[in-house]
């Protein structure tokens, strides 16, 4: 896939959340790559970008085969605070560069009132600066619904290239996907398998077995056809390889609305009421 600023993506990203730091993060970055991804996501709060950097050196993959995404976390939202954080994600990972920087949650009403808005904008404007000095290649956002995005996309000099979302059967999001859409900005799916709940279900059991696939890859496909970009974690070796086996095989538009109409489900957090 590409970016609306002309960088590519690659379709499947590899998922650390969670990830215990240490060998399993390791071994599970190194084995990811082993099978073929070449997208890494993670995050500040993962506390695992050390093992992460470490599992891309033990891969010996060249960096610019790579793209690697990090986020900056809640408590460090603001301009100066966010220029640190990136500053201690390119250390902890022992790269000079992140292909793709995200807020990682919108900063809501909730919490902040009448100045959420103000604090993304100053988060915003960092995420900017980061891309100005080409310590990030391209800048983006998380978890962000239609309201959190519009204030950003009336100021930014530098346009969000991504908005990722909790996305999978049983929650479309179709507002956000719409404006994202709308301005060009490619939506990515963070848990798309539910985080493993979402596999049991019949419907998918069926549709696997038509196409001698699991249900997980049937979830992963699903979201690669609407055009959003799965990340996908796992620390076991077979399932890693598993999830990324998705790109010989297509699901008919009569499956792709059987898994569109799964029951409602939702797994993280909602950002207009989270409180962290
Ligand atoms: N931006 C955000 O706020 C945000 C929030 C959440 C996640 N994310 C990103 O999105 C990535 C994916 O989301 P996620 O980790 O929450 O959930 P997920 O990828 O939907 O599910 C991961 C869970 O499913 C299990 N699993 C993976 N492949 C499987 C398979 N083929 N068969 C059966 N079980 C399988 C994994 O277990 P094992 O590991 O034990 O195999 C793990 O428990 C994260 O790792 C993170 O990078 C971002």
């Amino acid at each position: 896939m590409n970016l609306a600023n002309g960088y590519m993506i690659p379709d499947i990203g590899f998922g650390t959340f969670k990830t215990p730091d240490g060998e399993i993060c390791v071994n599970a970055v190194r084995e990811a790559i082993a099978v073929g991804y070449t997208h890494i996501d993670t995050a500040a709060i993962y506390q695992n970008e050390v093992s992460v950097g470490e599992g891309v050196r033990q891969s010996g993959k060249a960096r610019n085969e790579l793209f690697i995404t990090s986020k900056v976390w809640n408590s460090e939202r603001g301009y100066d605070k966010t220029l640190h954080a990136c500053e201690k994600t390119l250390k902890d990972l022992g790269t000079d560069y992140l292909d793709l920087y995200l807020i990682h949650w919108p900063a809501n009403k909730l919490q902040f009132g009448e100045k959420a808005e103000a604090i993304n904008v100053d988060t915003w404007k960092a995420m900017e600066r980061l891309a100005d000095e080409k310590l990030v290649r391209s800048i983006g956002l998380s978890n962000f619904y239609p309201h959190h995005m519009e204030p950003i996309l009336a100021m930014a000099n530098i346009a969000p290239t991504v908005d990722q979302i909790e996305y999978h059967p049983g929650l479309l999001q179709e507002d956000t996907i719409e404006l994202c859409r709308k301005n060009d900005i490619l939506v990515e799916a963070w848990s798309p398998l539910g985080r493993g709940h979402l596999l049991d279900n019949p419907v998918l059991a069926e549709i696997a077995g038509q196409h001698g696939k699991s249900p997980a890859q049937i979830i992963l496909r699903w979201v690669l056809q609407n055009n959003v970009l799965p990340l996908v974690k796992s620390v076991h070796a077979e399932r890693i390889r598993e999830n990324y086996d998705i790109f010989d095989f297509e699901l008919t538009h009569q499956e792709m609305k059987a898994i569109d109409t799964l029951p409602d489900a939702r797994f993280g957090s909602n950002p207009d009421t989270v409180e962290f």
